[in-house]
């Protein structure tokens, strides 16, 4: 699939629910979102049917975000039949970690390629409250957990903020230094509320882990197919890696589109245009899927407008980051 820019898609980010066991403070309003009633929500079968449809039109990788996708039933039974699909070499999962220990196993067994868990700092009291409730002793356990699968990939998304944000930064990232685990520092993006003023930008974490563990080297290489940008510290298992979508803009590259929960196609993280796929699936001429998305893909914007005022009204969970 090709936009008119000439950027190759590859990459579809399915959301298979709006629902999250956590509210973290960047992502969630505290009272939660109004959740997409379950007749809204797409199938398995019919998510599978338009991965089946955009494989045969060039997609490869797939990554399976939420809310939280692992509190969907049959999950891991999706995951493997995404993975049996001809034409589609990777499918990944980003989660929250909180379920993860009790089901490594059955994403294993599903054939999950790689598995990213959202953890912004190793302190209980200060996870429960960016969380607003969550217990980091799961989310730990969860990794430890995923050491019996050196074939899946594990990355860390952490995102900074707050006083104690140099503390989280040197913690969350000596994971990378003892374990085979990509650690990634995420700038906070201003999806569905304001900029954050206390956002941390990739030149201030990287001087703070240089401090402490020596100077970095960038990879030449790129790692899985996201925007992350990563470095090599002497001594480390795993890479540190910058999302930096403020920062250091990387529309000019981007591979991907995304599948809602409700099944609207957004071509681009932060503008709102979406076409309604499950119409045209529910409707009289499912046939007319493929040039619908054809159409939509090529119409992708060129770039982000983080900058400007258009604050997105949706929030990250109902798109699935
Ligand atoms: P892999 O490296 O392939 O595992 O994927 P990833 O890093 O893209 O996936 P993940 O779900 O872990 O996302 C990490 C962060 O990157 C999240 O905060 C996403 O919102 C952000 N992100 C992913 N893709 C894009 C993108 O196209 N644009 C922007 N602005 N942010 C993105
Ligand atoms: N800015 C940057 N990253 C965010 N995430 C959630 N909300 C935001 C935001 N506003 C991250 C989470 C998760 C990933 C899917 O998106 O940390 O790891
Ligand atoms: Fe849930 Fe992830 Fe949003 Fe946190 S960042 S509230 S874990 S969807």
């Amino acid at each position: 699939m090709k936009d008119q820019y000439g950027r190759t898609i590859d990459y579809l980010r399915i959301s298979v629910t709006d629902r999250c066991n956590l509210r973290c403070t960047y992502c969630m309003p505290e009272e939660g979102i109004t959740c997409i009633p379950h007749e809204e929500i797409l199938r398995y079968e019919e998510m599978e049917q338009i991965c089946r449809i955009m494989a045969e039109m060039g997609l490869k990788h797939i990554k399976v975000t939420g809310g939280e996708p692992l509190v969907r039933k049959g999950i891991s039974g999706f995951i493997r039949t995404l993975k049996e699909i001809p034409g589609i070499e990777t499918v990944t999962l980003t989660t929250n970690g909180i379920l993860l220990e009790s089901m490594a196993e059955e994403l294993a067994s599903a054939g999950i390629d790689g598995i990213n868990v959202s953890l912004d700092t190793l302190d209980e009291e200060a996870f429960r409250a960016i969380t607003r409730g969550g217990d980091v002793k799961r989310v730990l356990a969860g990794l430890r957990k995923m050491h019996q699968y050196p074939q899946i990939t594990l990355k860390i998304n952490c995102v900074l903020g707050g006083k104690n944000w140099k503390k989280n930064a040197v913690s969350v990232a000596e994971l990378a230094k003892n374990h085979p685990i990509h650690v990634r520092f995420i700038e906070h993006m201003p999806i569905g509320r304001e900029p954050e003023k206390e956002a941390k930008r990739e030149e201030q974490v990287r001087v703070v882990l240089e401090t402490v563990y020596g100077p970095s080297i960038l990879c030449e290489k790129p790692m899985g197919f996201g925007p992350s940008v990563y470095y090599h510290f002497e001594g480390f298992v795993g890479k540190i890696g910058f999302i930096s979508a403020v920062s250091h803009k990387f529309c000019s590259g981007c591979n991907r589109i995304r599948l809602t929960a409700d099944g609207r196609l957004r071509m681009c993280l932060q503008s709102g245009n979406s076409t309604d796929l499950k119409a045209v699936l529910r409707g009289e001429n499912p046939e007319g899927l493929e040039s619908v998305i054809q159409k939509s893909v090529y119409e992708k914007p060129r770039e982000h407008h983080f900058d400007k005022e258009s604050i997105e009204t949706v929030s990250m969970s109902q798109i699935g980051g």
